[in-house]
């Protein structure tokens, strides 16, 4: 286990203040904190080799290029993909999906069902259904129960020969449950379907092995795990990302240009238009680079007792609920107190300094479900500690009592 003091002296913001009172940050499935090996890598690019990549013959641009595909390449053995060119750079996890879904509206026919899941994130959601007006295919939906956890049973009865793509994201954002996505991809499988798992909320927690999982497409964003916002990957199984038209037309995707027809780059070029977030990929590598330094076995116990600390601190707290009980989940607690609004305790607990998410966590048909507006949400990462749950918790029943 990581000596918790060293890593926190690793994030310069979490010794400011906000109003007056030191940096509580829960706030880590929106945006994680950035480690000062990543501000380093950031700023060494900008002060030595800032310029453009696969272009220039000149030093700069070469010693870029070498960089973005070192971390090309670091992203590659992270995920335990089989190619390097398995690996396409995006702006993040959104455009990974909307780049599979628009590959998708030209085999798509209006007898194909997409299946997604009742737990997923409006990212999740409204890029299908665009897909399904284009194509005339239907979409379908696994159900939740009240633990927030996806009915299986029901998912097994939605899968048929019609079923093209099924989407499920491999943690929910709004409660942190962790979703059977080997289950489901084996499933899918089955009857031929091709499945995407979103790992924004996976990510940060846990190390996936795509191979292992036999997945087609797996989607991540650096910002969620100690890196830059701006940039993500879509990882693709070589096979899918050949068959895929490309997204966008422009720069650096192609082989030839004439007026009368153009010919295509080879992966990952192919998926890679215009001059990329050069930056932010070689900050990728490093955040990922500084998160395996940790171990993702360390950060997974460390945030797990967290959780389990938060959890009983929080449920003695009379008027209470926890939404998302799920025995698999990770350090994600949403909750309400009883005839207070969320956005309430979020604004008393700001005062107090500390960062939580209110609202329904573009998650809304979650919030349906459970039939309330939203949730206070806290989200622990490996650089949060017990004390700093204490102080929320003194902060809630603060709240408690000025809003009652
Ligand atoms: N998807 C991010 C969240 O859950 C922004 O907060």
């Amino acid at each position: 286990m990581f000596n918790i003091e060293d890593i926190r002296k690793d994030f310069p913001i979490l010794s400011r203040k906000v109003n007056g009172k030191p940096l509580v940050y829960f706030d880590n499935a929106a945006t994680s904190q950035t480690p000062k090996q990543v501000i380093d890598c950031i700023v060494a690019y900008y002060s030595n080799y800032n310029a453009n990549i696969h272009r220039g013959v000149h030093r700069l641009s070469q010693e870029a290029t070498d960089a973005y595909e070192h971390a090309r390449k670091t992203i590659q053995r992270h995920f335990n993909a089989k190619y390097t060119h398995e690996i396409i750079f995006t702006s993040g996890t959104t455009h990974g999906i909307n780049l599979v879904a628009h590959g998708f509206s030209s085999f798509l026919k209006p007898d194909d069902e997409i299946i997604v899941s009742a737990l997923e994130h409006h990212s999740n959601i409204v890029p299908w259904q665009m897909l399904c007006e284009q194509t005339g295919a239907t979409l379908k939906v696994i159900p939740m129960n009240e633990d927030g956890e996806l009915v299986m049973s029901e998912y097994i009865k939605l899968l048929s020969s019609h079923t093209k793509l099924v989407f499920v994201n491999h943690i929910s954002n709004a409660l942190g449950t962790i979703n059977p996505i080997a289950h489901i991809i084996e499933q899918a499988h089955q009857v031929g379907a091709a499945v995407l798992i979103d790992g924004a909320q996976a990510c940060p927690h846990i190390r996936p092995d795509v191979q292992e999982l036999d997945v087609d497409f797996y989607v991540a964003s650096a910002h969620k795990m100690c890196g830059p916002t701006g940039v993500g990957i879509l990882y693709g199984k070589e096979s899918w990302l050949n068959t895929l038209p490309p997204y966008q037309g422009g720069g650096e995707m192609i082989a030839e240009v004439t007026f009368e027809k153009t010919t295509y780059a080879d992966l990952p070029h192919k998926f890679e238009a215009g001059t990329p977030n050069i930056c932010g990929g070689i900050a990728f590598g490093a955040a990922i680079d500084y998160l395996n330094g940790i171990g993702f076995k360390s950060i997974e116990a460390y945030e797990n007792d967290l959780l389990d600390y938060a959890t009983q601190k929080l449920l003695d707290i009379k008027g209470l609920k926890i939404y998302g009980t799920s025995k698999h989940k990770t350090s994600v607690i949403s909750f309400n107190l009883e005839g207070i609004h969320p956005y309430d305790v979020g604004t008393i607990l700001d005062k107090l300094g500390i960062a939580v998410r209110t609202g329904h966590h573009c998650a809304q048909p979650i919030m349906d479900y459970y039939k309330i507006p939203g949730t206070v949400r806290a989200s622990f990462a490996f650089y949060n500690t017990k004390s700093e749950i204490d102080a929320l918790v003194e902060g809630i029943k603060k709240a408690q009592t000025m809003l009652s």
